[in-house]
């Protein structure tokens, strides 16, 4: 009998279980016709750095559970058994209630974020975002009869999956159908040197950064009550700011009040060798939002961390009954979140892992590099850590993008070869063309060979294909 890996569920019989999947699940992201005549990939163990789908294939998982996640690793028995011990003794209870592990995150959580002071907890990324444009708008409301309101947003920037979350990100195809969206949100344009007009000139950073200003300035800055970003544009094609950029986001939101918040879902909890992407900027936040790598996927947490000076704001008149936070999130109750969340964190520092990140992160640029060198398809390479994009190209000088179905044809390669990989999918309407790396923080040397070799041999095929029918 074909039996699942699984050796606590001896009598799960694999080919019941894909056709429960195939009859009744409803994938995210995914076109469900072709699954009408080939299986769905179910991955039903992982350890370290590796997966195994329920066929019994394993694979190096360069991508940390796919949408960069499981940044501790899989099969991390503290965590579960904190998760375990903590459900056991009070799983829930209502957050206008506090709990031990939220307490002690929470103060954990703002020793890394110095100028942050107050943790809000919630269970997505797209929810600690509308929780951040709920605190603008209520903001503005209190402080300014409602005009400083409006959130300026950053082209390739992505947010998240809900409708005011959309509305706030810069991804043509992510937003496509899904309208009309909330008003209020107003987009500025990127900052990807590699795809501006003026995007060599020493000073595109600053440049790129005074748009912002236009933007502000066009709204009128009494209407506009903060601007979200991406430390690094993660799904958008991981976009690094350029030099000057960050400095200047400060010196223009201080000029016109505009608070500043960071949407640190993927960059947040070491990814790119410090505790926030935002660290390596000199930037200094108002809001902070963050998810995935908080507690690595054991359980579902997110987080708006603010200071303390945005917090008090909520307390200036108690007198009147509406005036606080009026938010609030079932589920950001769970007390499981911060139990996983907390050791997760613990192992980060126990295990020295943001000096892994920066060590590997400088050996994988390394070793992209060179790949670069060795296939003209690898038009640019750019990345922080842990966290890498290869933007694919028809042609270097032109810079003309592969089509999504090269890149798409590439990581199925990869795929095959057994290293999962990720890449930029449906998001715009001619740049799908990068692939992205974001490994597990306790990937080794060897690991990343591996991915890199993989990648290698699968654009060598893209490249020769007639060659390497013969030889691979
Ligand atoms: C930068 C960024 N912000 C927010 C989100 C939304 O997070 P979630 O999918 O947990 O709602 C994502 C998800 O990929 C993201 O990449």
């Amino acid at each position: 009998m074909n039996r699942a890996l699984d050796s606590d569920s001896q009598d799960t019989n694999v080919s019941e279980v894909i056709n429960s999947d195939k009859t009744h699940v409803w994938h995210h992201l995914s076109q469900h016709k072709p699954l009408e005549t080939s299986d769905p990939m179910m991955i039903v163990e992982g350890k370290g750095m590796r997966v195994t789908d329920i066929k019994g294939k394993e694979y190096l998982d360069a991508v940390s559970g796919g949408v960069w996640t499981v940044n501790v690793g899989y099969g991390r028995e503290s965590i579960a058994n904190a998760v375990r011990d903590q459900l056991v003794k009070m799983c829930y209870f209502a957050n206008s209630a506090g709990n031990i592990p939220g307490a002690q995150f929470a103060e954990k959580l703002v020793e890394k974020m110095p100028g942050m002071g107050r943790v809000y907890y919630s269970n997505s990324g797209s929810e600690a975002n509308e929780k951040a444009f709920k605190l603008v708008r209520q903001l503005a409301s209190i402080k300014n009869g409602g005009k400083k309101h409006k959130v300026i947003f950053r082209d390739r920037d992505y947010h998240g999956t809900t409708i005011t979350a959309l509305s706030a990100t810069g991804q043509a195809q992510r937003k496509d159908q899904y309208g009309p969206f909330t008003p209020g949100f107003v987009e500025f344009p990127h900052c990807l040197a590699y795809r501006s007009a003026n995007g060599d000139h020493p000073d595109f950073g600053v440049q790129s950064a005074k748009e912002l200003e236009k933007t502000i300035l066009r709204e009128g800055p009494d209407t506009v009550g903060a601007v979200i970003l991406e430390p690094i544009t993660a799904g958008g094609g991981v976009i690094t700011p350029p030099e000057g950029y960050f400095e200047t986001i400060q010196e223009i939101c201080t000029k016109y009040g505009v608070l500043i918040h960071i949407d640190e879902v993927v960059c947040g909890m070491g990814r790119t060798g410090k505790w926030f992407g935002y660290q390596h900027y000199g930037v200094k936040p108002d809001i902070v939002t963050m998810a995935k790598g908080v507690a690595s996927g054991y359980a579902a947490i997110s987080v708006m961390a603010t200071t303390e000076n945005l917090f008090s704001e909520f307390l200036a008149d108690p007198s009147d009954k509406m005036h606080y936070f009026r938010d609030i999130s079932t589920f950001g109750g769970c007390a499981g979140g911060p139990a996983a969340a907390l050791e997760n964190m613990r192992i980060i520092e126990q295990e020295n892992l943001l000096d892994n990140v920066n060590k590997m992160g400088d050996y994988l640029m390394d070793q992209l590099l060179e790949l670069q060198q060795k296939h003209p398809m690898i038009g640019d390479v750019r990345g922080k850590g842990l966290f890498v994009g290869l933007e694919l190209v028809k042609d270097r000088q032109t810079k003309e993008p592969v089509d999504e179905s090269v890149v798409a044809g590439i990581a199925g390669d990869c795929l095959k070869q057994g290293v999962m990989i990720g890449r930029t999918n449906r998001s715009f309407a001619e740049h799908n063309n990068t692939i992205c790396l974001s490994p597990a923080l306790i990937c080794t040397k060897g690991d990343l060979d591996e991915i890199v070799r993989s990648i290698d041999i699968a654009i060598t095929k893209v490249v020769y294909p007639e060659v390497c029918n013969l030889f691979l």
